[in-house]
């Protein structure tokens, strides 16, 4: 007999006795898990949370930004927001094999983290927005100890460290941790976001990845999401995005020749996200997404629609 009432405040009187006076450290990703687990978290012990946000510079646009204006203004959490774009965008450089820049960018957000976390004192707990099929999945893979989503979040346990875990969703299902999440003052804008991967634009710029491309694609990528807002769009798809592709064709704007990148547009629907099949989106949408998209983003001038099922093919293009 679930109450969401009941729910948060037990958590947030639990959490109290379990931290007491200590501090709690938990890397806010902005996604709706980790977000949730600091509200709670904050409910309980305010200025005793201390979150880190690391702006990897492969976030959508305006991410970090929206982050720091939402946890840390309007909530007034007690946040750092890391700038580490030029470390991630350096290690990157030159990189184009999928699994190296997977784990470039995993292990790079780990250092920043560590390096973070390192810089604090009298830390005692680490928080994680770790919920019920997240324990699930890594008890079916590494047995019953505790262990960090490897295969799905950038990030994990600083190694050195001994902190002690705070997980306040373990026992919570994606529908429960948004209702808490609205409940606790969340905006719906914030809830109802699609995934969006650790890897985060990483993995949508195919290729080797640079500032450029990630200027270009985080443009494209929020004309299609306020697009399919506008439109009453993004709730019926599952998972909607713009990956730029690393091929420049010819094209004309005005009287002028243009040679700039190809940009994909990706909407999946699916239940679980292991099988997906391609959003029927009306073509008269599809014809404004890309008028607006080659008219207001200077990079490219050739939009195309991925209409590949998972399987074989899969959500994201790398
Ligand atoms: P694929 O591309 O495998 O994606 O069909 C299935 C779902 O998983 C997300 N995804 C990831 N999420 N870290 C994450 O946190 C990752 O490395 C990662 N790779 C894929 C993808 O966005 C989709 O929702």
């Amino acid at each position: 007999n679930w109450s969401m009432g009941n729910y948060i405040e037990q958590t947030v009187k639990d959490i109290k006795e379990k931290v007491g006076n200590k501090k709690v450290l938990l890397g806010l990703s902005g996604g709706v898990d980790s977000s949730v687990a600091a509200m709670l978290i904050h409910k309980a012990i305010g200025d005793q949370l201390i979150c880190i946000f690391v702006d990897t510079g492969l976030l959508r646009k305006d991410e970090a930004k929206n982050v720091m204006d939402i946890y840390g203004e309007h909530f007034h959490m007690n946040i750092k927001c890391v700038d580490a774009e030029a470390r991630f965008l350096e290690k990157l450089k030159g990189v184009a094999d999928p699994e190296s820049k997977r784990k470039i960018i995993g292990h790079e957000f780990i250092e920043v983290f560590n390096e973070e976390a390192s810089k604090l004192t009298d830390v005692d707990f680490l928080a994680q927005g770790t919920i019920y099929p997240d324990v699930i999945e890594s008890q079916s893979v590494k047995g019953p100890s505790v262990t960090i989503k490897s295969h799905h979040n950038v990030g994990g346990l600083p190694e050195d460290m001994h902190f002690q875990l705070l997980e306040p969703l373990r026992e919570l299902f994606k529908d429960e941790v948004r209702a808490v999440g609205r409940e606790m003052g969340i905006p719906d804008h914030m809830i109802d976001r699609h995934p969006f991967p650790g890897p985060g634009l990483g993995i949508r710029i195919l290729g080797d990845v640079d500032k450029e491309k990630a200027d270009i694609l985080r443009e494209a990528d929020a004309i299609f999401i306020e697009e399919l807002r506008n439109a009453g769009l993004y709730q019926k798809v599952s998972q909607a995005f713009v990956v730029l592709l690393p091929v420049k064709s010819v094209g004309v704007m005005g009287d002028e020749r243009t040679y700039e990148y190809t940009a994909v547009l990706r909407s999946a629907d699916t239940i679980d996200f292991m099988t997906a099949t391609w959003s029927r989106l009306p073509y008269d949408f599809l014809d404004r997404v890309s008028n607006r998209i080659i008219n207001e983003v200077k990079g490219i001038n050739r939009l195309t629609y991925d209409i590949s099922s998972k399987p074989p093919a899969t959500i994201e293009w790398e």
